[in-house]
């Protein structure tokens, strides 16, 4: 029998990675040496996936190139705009961007180049495509038609306008951006270890994308930031919490944004999150959700010592800023799309095929019995 501590390769070093460190018992995470909190505080997404592709902060000739670069190639080739448009107004957007970006992989000029500068620019495709996708698809389902992205707009701003037409406020893309440096990287998650496997066959960087946004779509790692903002509406008001988590935990039910892998403490991300949170329920003059999180929190903290992870008040933060929840888990692709791709380039210029084991439970050696006698 596999040693239980194991069971879901817990604890389990798989690759060496110079990208993030976690330290779950303290409630850090660094980004290439970098705190988190200092890069959410001071940087903006595309200077922290600089930093994690370049292993340098850039400078700011440097940085401006790169956003240039990147702002240049937000629009969609018109095989995916064709795909997007024949999908079911109903299918899930998590679904149409894992589509979106398999074709995207089809008609890259350098699809199966891996080599380290191929990688690096499929990778800046990628990030500069991914949010046009997912606005985009939004329009479409709504029976709306595309919007080009606008250069002058920065990335996330750029996104809030491909899906709703309208330039968003400062604080609307901050916040946004933010939630994006924040999602960004985040060690040997299932997703990440998902996109260094594909890789590790040396498979190109759009199928290992496509197989992270399709690890990422289960609510037990992405998708619980859409389940949070549900359960939070199912509550309602933060009178109803403690009956609510009364009947969740004798139902033995999991509530949604709580509890870690990694963390044993509070997930730093959330402070930000909770911090944005907050902000933007002032700013909107409507505390409801953002008091229904601060009790559930309470609750939660105090009935099983669970501290909330980076989904959970991500959820609020998308919520206030009037994006429907079935975005909630692509945004969250988004962001991590730049942190799967540096996963992929570092599993390229060291390879060795992952390959594990399993432990196997079955019998041997069974007769055979022709078919007629079965
Ligand atoms: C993230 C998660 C999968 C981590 O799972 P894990 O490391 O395997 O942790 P375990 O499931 O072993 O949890 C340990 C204990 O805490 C409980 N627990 C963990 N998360 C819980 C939650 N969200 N709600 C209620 N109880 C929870 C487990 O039931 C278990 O209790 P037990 O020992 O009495 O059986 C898990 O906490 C979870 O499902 N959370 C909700 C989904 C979520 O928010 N995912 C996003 C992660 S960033």
């Amino acid at each position: 029998m596999t040693d239980d501590n194991t069971r879901g390769l817990a604890g389990v070093v798989a690759a060496e990675s110079a990208l993030s460190f976690i330290d779950g018992a303290a409630g850090k995470l660094w980004y290439r040496g970098y705190d988190i909190h200092a890069l959410a505080r001071h940087a903006s997404y595309l200077e922290s996936v600089y930093l994690l592709w370049y292993d340098a902060l850039p400078a700011a000739i440097e940085l401006a190139a790169f956003e240039g670069t990147l702002a240049g190639q937000r629009a969609l080739p018109l095989p995916v705009l064709d795909v997007l448009s024949g999908l079911p107004a109903e299918s899930a957007p998590m679904a149409a961007l894992r589509t979106a970006v398999s074709v995207l992989g089809q008609v890259d000029p350098e699809s199966d180049d891996i080599s380290h500068e191929a990688d690096l620019r499929k990778a800046g495709r990628l990030v500069a495509q991914m949010p046009t996708i997912v606005g985009t698809f939004d329009r479409i389902r709504r029976g709306l038609d595309p919007i080009d992205p606008d250069p002058e707009l920065d990335h996330a701003a750029n996104f809030l306008y491909v899906r709703s037409g309208i330039r968003p406020s400062e604080t609307a893309a901050r916040a946004l951006d933010t939630s994006w440096l924040l999602y960004l990287e985040h060690g040997l998650n299932a997703s990440t270890f998902t996109t260094r496997v594909v890789a590790s066959t040396l498979a190109d960087m759009h199928s290992a994308i496509t197989a992270g946004v399709s690890a990422l779509k289960g609510p037990l790692h992405g998708g619980a930031n859409e389940k949070a903002m549900e359960m939070l509406l199912e509550i309602g008001t933060a009178g109803d919490v403690q009956a609510f988590v009364d009947r969740a935990l004798d139902e033995k039910q999991k509530i949604m944004g709580f509890g870690h892998r990694v963390y044993r403490t509070e997930d730093p991300r959330a402070t930000h999150l909770r911090r944005m949170a907050e902000e933007l329920s002032q700013e909107a003059g409507d505390a409801r959700w953002y008091d229904v999180s601060r009790k559930l929190e309470e609750e939660m903290l105090e009935r099983k010592g669970l501290y909330c992870n980076v989904d959970f008040y991500c959820a609020t933060v998308y919520y206030s800023l009037g994006l429907p929840i079935d975005l909630f888990t692509p945004l969250f692709a988004i962001g991590r799309t730049a942190g799967w791709a540096a996963h992929v380039m570092e599993q390229h210029m060291h390879n060795r095929l992952i390959r594990p084991r399993a432990e196997y439970t079955g019998e041997l050696d069974r007769p055979w019995v022709p078919i007629d006698r079965r």
